[in-house]
C-alpha cells in the first residue's frame, strides 16, 4: 500500500539542501554494515501475514539450511507486526507478534540477529502506528528488545506531514523528509545500541547523496521490487552511476532478494543475485525458507558469489559496456583482483552468433586467468572469446589477478 500517488516523479528530482554536514557524517562512524547486510526479510515472501512463528521458523532454516554460515545474520520483521499505542504512547505489538523481547532473544539464541520496521509518518505503507512524535521512545524500545536493524518506510509521512506543512512545494517536502530521517537516526544513536538504519524511502530526491550524512546504513535507491525480470532488470539498470556513493558502512539498496520466489527461472534467479552482488546490494533473501528448493539453496549459499557481494574493498560494481542486450558489468575487489559478470538481459546469444568478449573495453590484455564462479571451473579468457549464454543467464569470472 502507498500513500504516495500524487507526487510525480519529475517533481521528485527537485534538489534539495539538506543541510547536513561532512562533519555530521565523520561523527556518525559506521561500526555496523561495514560490508552490504546479509540476512532474510519477511515481506517479499509472507508480506502482511507473518508471524512470530514465521520469524522464528525462519530463524531455525537459516542456521539448519548453510545459510548463518554463509554470512546471513540479520533476520527482519517487516511491516504489520505494530498493535496500538497506550496512553503513555508506548506501541505495543499486535497478537501476531505476542512478546517481540522473547522473539529477539530466540533469533539472538541461534547467533543471528533481528531486525524490525517502522517510518516516520503515522502509519506504515501497511495501514499500521508508524512513529510520527514517538522516535526516541520507539528507538529505546527497539534497543531495549535487543534489536540490531530497523528498515524506516517513508509512505504515510508523504500526506502526513509533507504535502501537509508544505503544499505544492516539493524541495520543502524532501527536506521534511530529509529532517525525518534525521531525528530517528539520532534517536537510534541515543540509544547507545548499535543498529543498522535501513532508509526506506523508494530513492527519492537522490538519497545516497544525503542518507550517509545523517548515519545511514542503506537508503532504497528505486521502487518496490517484484519476482518477475523486466522488474529486477529495471531495477539493476538504474543502479548505474550509484556507485561511487556506495561503502563500508553506507549502501546503495536496489531492494531486498526475490530469489526463489513467483515464476523467476532458475537463470533469472542466477543472474538476480549475481548482479546484485556486483552492485555490493544488501543480500536480503525474502523467500520462503522451510519450502526452498536445493537449486535456490544453493544459488544464495554460493561461497564465491557472496565473497565478491562481501568483498572488504567495498566498491560497487559498474556497468563497462553492452553489446545489444548482452552486458558486462566489473567490479574492482580487494588485492587487485576484478569480478566480471556478462549477462544476458534479454534474449539467447548461440554459437550461430555467440557473444564475444571484448577484454580490451575492461582495460585487460591478453589472456587472463579466472575462476568461473557458477561452475567453480578455472578458465583462461581470451580477446574475443565467445561465449554462448541462455536468456537472462549471467556468466561471472573472479579474476585474481587482472593483466
Ligand atoms: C513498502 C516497502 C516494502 C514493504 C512494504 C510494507 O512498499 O517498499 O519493502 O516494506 O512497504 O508495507
Amino acid at each position: 500500500m502507498r500513500f504516495f500517488a500524487s507526487l510525480s516523479l519529475a517533481a521528485l528530482a527537485v534538489a534539495s539542501t539538506s543541510g547536513l554536514t561532512a562533519t555530521a557524517q565523520n561523527s556518525a562512524a559506521p561500526q555496523v554494515a561495514l560490508t552490504p547486510p546479509m540476512g532474510w526479510n519477511s515481506w517479499n515472501y509472507f508480506a502482511e501475514k507473518v508471524t512470530d512463528k514465521d520469524i522464528r521458523d525462519s530463524a531455525d532454516r537459516i542456521v539448519a539450511n548453510g545459510m548463518k554460515d554463509a554470512g546471513y545474520i540479520y533476520v527482519n520483521i517487516d511491516d504489520t507486526w505494530e498493535g496500538e499505542r497506550d496512553a503513555s504512547g508506548l506501541l505495543h505489538t499486535n497478537s501476531k507478534f505476542p512478546d517481540m523481547k522473547a522473539l529477539a532473544d530466540y533469533v539472538h539464541s541461534k547467533g543471528l540477529k533481528i531486525g524490525i520496521y517502522s517510518g516516520p509518518g503515522t502509519k506504515t505503507c501497511g495501514g499500521f502506528p508508524a512513529s510520527l512524535g514517538h522516535e526516541e521512545q520507539d528507538a529505546k524500545m527497539y534497543a531495549d528488545w535487543g534489536i540490531d536493524y530497523l528498515k524506516y518506510d517513508l509512505c504515510s509521512f508523504i500526506p502526513d506531514v509533507m504535502e501537509k506543512q508544505a503544499p505544492g512545494d516539493k524541495a520543502a517536502q524532501m527536506r521534511l523528509m530529509i529532517a525525518a530521517y534525521d531525528k530517528m537516526a539520532k534517536a537510534l544513536k541515543a540509544t547507545g545500541r548499535p543498529i543498522v538504519f535501513s532508509l526506506c524511502q523508494y530513492g527519492w530526491d537522490a538519497p545516497w547523496e544525503w542518507a550517509p550524512a545523517l548515519g545511514g546504513n542503506l537508503w532504497r535507491s528505486t521502487g518496490d521490487i517484484s519476482p518477475d525480470w523486466d522488474r529486477i532488470y529495471a531495477i539493476l539498470s538504474q543502479q548505474d552511476g550509484l556507485a561511487k556513493y556506495a561503502g563500508p558502512g553506507h549502501w546503495n539498496d536496489p531492494d531486498m532478494l526475490e530469489v526463489g520466489n513467483g515464476k523467476l527461472t532458475i537463470e533469472e534467479n542466477r543472474a538476480h543475485f549475481t548482479m546484485w552482488a556486483m552492485l555490493a546490494a544488501p543480500l536480503l533473501a525474502g523467500n520462503d525458507l522451510p519450502h526452498m528448493k536445493p537449486e535456490i539453496n544453493a544459488i544464495l549459499t554460493n561461497r564465491d558469489v557472496i565473497a565478491v557481494n562481501q568483498d572488504k574493498l567495498g566498491k560497487q560494481g559498474t556497468r563497462a559496456y553492452s553489446d545489444g542486450e548482452v552486458e558486462v558489468w566489473t567490479r574492482h575487489l580487494s588485492g587487485g583482483a576484478l569480478a566480471v559478470a556478462v549477462l544476458a538481459a534479454g534474449d539467447s546469444r548461440y554459437s550461430t552468433h555467440p557473444f564475444h568478449l571484448d577484454l580490451a573495453k575492461l582495460g585487460l590484455h591478453g589472456p587472463q586467468e579466472a575462476k568461473n564462479l557458477w561452475t567453480g571451473k578455472t578458465v583462461t579468457l581470451t580477446e574475443h572469446m565467445p561465449i554462448e549464454i541462455t536468456t537472462h543467464d549471467v556468466q561471472l569470472y573472479r579474476i585474481a589477478s587482472p593483466k
